[in-house]
């Protein structure tokens, strides 16, 4: 059998002899890593993609781009990613990583470190880029940013009078006692145990002034009363029925389907669920009917705390086309690309000067509310065992809204499990 790097260099020269001149990638020295290439992405509102890889393909013929759609949530997909890396395996060439995950591919060797030069990062917003990041070094760009907003029907508080609300207290009210005259549930998030449970456990804490970590990922700081308001704030909610049981099993889209079908007064998710909720359709109730502001604090003291989301484009270490990755990712990070991202995909974009664009700010309202929360947004730790941290903290807040643990149980879990990650990390 070839030694890897023998069958590289084998096929990487294959591939530079079909190329013709007029498709050499700018400057490119053809006889290397130019070929088709596979973009691995997680399959959530994915439909915009394929346009814009058309477009790519008619330019590059001879480094056609192919969608590789992963499951829906983010762990499966990330499972999925590892065990091709691990077997060193060449069938992903562009990975479209969740932002918390660039610690561990780095520190493993998956992903190949790039040159910030190759990329226009200081037109990015500033925190999408610390995320790409790991040890000072680049080795991702950010392609779309995250942060979660609080969605409502806004025909329904315009009947009764009242405002979105801006605390959890009146949330709750809301979600409590409007909801059921209505026949709909009241409030609900992504609370199936994944990273998107998380997600929206760290925002409950932080947006009562807490942590489950500190910044830097080194010390657990869960184990305080603003982490147990913020999982008594669920917990209500299911003990108390605002929460329909249901949401146990959403992740982003079954939740995402719930508000739109009509069943739900409130709703957290990310800003992709704006383009579906705005879309005419059958099966879509709320259209017209809903807004969307930052999430709720614990009080008027606190404002409401979102986790920075998103997803950054890597190389993977074992593609046989890397030069031809890079390209793909320079025209899939490039301002016009980021602007159907936005237009056509309802993602929020990486370029800040498209938030403050006052032709897009009239098509998507939202976007000032939404440049606030991503500048605001809580990172979650960069640390290459976060998957195992994640995995901690989503069993333990998961027994507690199933109501098996009380509230104090889990966070002593949470608390002494975290310590023995760090610890053993
Ligand atoms: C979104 C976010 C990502 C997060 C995930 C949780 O995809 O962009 O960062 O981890 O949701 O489900």
């Amino acid at each position: 059998m070839k030694s890897l790097p023998a069958a590289l260099a084998t096929l990487t020269l294959a591939a530079g002899c079909v190329g013709s001149p007029q498709t050499s990638p700018a400057g490119g020295d053809r006889s290397m890593g130019v070929g088709p290439i596979t973009l691995a992405t997680g399959k959530v509102a994915t439909e915009y993609l394929q346009p814009l890889l058309d477009q790519w393909n008619a330019a590059h013929p001879h480094e056609r781009a192919k969608l590789l759609e992963l499951p829906e949530a983010t762990d499966d997909q990330r499972a999925q990613m590892v065990n091709n890396l691990r077997v060193k395996s060449d069938r992903y060439d562009v990975l479209n990583l969740d932002v918390v995950w660039t610690a561990e591919f780095a520190d493993a060797g998956w992903i190949i470190p790039l040159n910030r030069g190759d990329f226009p990062l200081d037109r990015f917003l500033t925190p999408v880029v610390d995320t790409a990041l790991f040890r000072g070094q680049l080795y991702a760009v950010p392609y779309t940013s995250n942060a979660g907003l609080l969605y409502y029907r806004k025909d329904i508080l315009d009947k009764e009078k009242k405002s979105p609300p801006k605390t959890w207290a009146e949330l709750s009210d809301l979600a409590r006692t409007v909801a059921p005259k209505y026949k709909m549930g009241g409030y609900a998030g992504q609370f199936q145990s994944y990273e998107g449970l998380t997600v929206n456990f760290a925002e409950a804490v932080q947006s009562a002034g807490g942590a489950i970590l500190t910044n830097n990922g080194t010390d657990v700081v869960v184990n305080s009363p603003q982490a147990r308001a913020g999982l008594n704030f669920l917990v209500g909610g299911l003990r108390e029925g605002w929460i329909p049981k249901a949401a146990l099993g959403y992740k982003e889209e079954e939740s995402r389907k719930e508000f739109e079908a009509g069943h739900l007064l409130f709703l957290r998710n990310w800003p992709y669920v704006y383009g579906a909720f705005d879309r005419a359709g059958a099966g879509n109730a709320v259209k017209g009917r809903f807004g969307v502001v930052t999430l709720p604090g614990s009080d008027a003291s606190h404002p409401g705390s979102s986790s920075l989301g998103g997803a950054n484009l890597a190389i993977s270490s074992y593609s046989k086309h890397q030069k031809s990755a890079l390209e793909f990712i320079r025209y899939l990070t490039s301002l016009p690309t980021q602007r159907r991202v936005l237009t056509d995909g309802s993602f929020p974009p990486v370029w800040a000067s498209l938030y403050d664009d006052p032709a897009l700010i009239k098509r998507y309202p939202y976007l000032p509310v939404l440049k606030e929360s991503i500048l605001a947004a809580r990172p979650r730790p960069q640390s290459p065992n976060y998957n195992q941290v994640s995995l901690i903290v989503s069993n333990a807040v998961y027994g507690a809204l199933a109501l098996q643990d009380s509230t104090e149980v889990a966070i002593m879990k949470m608390d002494a499990d975290l310590k023995g990650a760090i610890v053993n990390r």
